[in-house]
């Protein structure tokens, strides 16, 4: 387990395209729905980042260092929505999911996001209590409703 002050030898920036491979690396350690023919693919998060309400922010140790944390940050006029939080396996537990968050969650609010809310799927326990932790409520009695352009989008 790291020193606590290795931890605090990180730095977030906003994402670059060629950080691409090693998030792609980091959201499959951690098990998020991958959709690398669809929203996830190259071209689009390249897309995605050049747009207005889209913040993709990523930690990196020390300066220039390797990706460890990642959290993108976007809003619809209405509302923040905190996606694709994740952090290296190997440094959780010791506090950069949350400083991700609250990151997002500055940039958002100074937008005039008054409500920030999070997608979890119903089987991620620990993201669920982590967001609990940060403060947000849960509420189960929303479902979520998605209608696909195409499969994998
Ligand atoms: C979710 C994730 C990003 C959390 O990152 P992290 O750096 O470990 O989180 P932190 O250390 O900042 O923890 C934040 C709070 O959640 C709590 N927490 C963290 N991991 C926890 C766990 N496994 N179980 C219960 N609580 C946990 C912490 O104790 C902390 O609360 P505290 O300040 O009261 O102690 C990380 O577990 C991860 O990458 N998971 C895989 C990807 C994922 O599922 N992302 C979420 C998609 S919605």
């Amino acid at each position: 387990m790291p020193e606590k002050s290795q931890m605090d030898n990180f730095r977030v920036r906003e994402f670059r395209i060629e950080d691409y491979a090693r998030v792609m690396e980091l959201w499959a350690e951690g098990g998020l729905p991958l959709k690398p023919k669809g929203r996830d693919s190259r071209e689009n998060i390249a897309r995605q980042i050049k747009m207005p309400n889209v913040l993709f922010l990523v930690a990196e140790e020390g300066e220039g260092g390797r990706i460890i944390g990642t959290v993108l940050a976007t809003h619809d006029g209405r509302k923040g929505w905190i996606n694709r939080l994740a952090v290296d396996a190997t440094l959780r537990k010791q506090g950069l999911g949350a400083r991700l968050v609250r990151e997002a969650e500055r940039r958002l609010e100074a937008l005039g996001m008054d409500i920030l809310a999070c997608l979890i799927e119903d089987d991620n326990a620990i993201s669920m209590a982590v967001f609990e932790k940060l403060g947000y409520k849960k509420h189960p009695e929303i479902i979520y409703f998605a209608k696909r352009k195409y499969p994998g989008v």
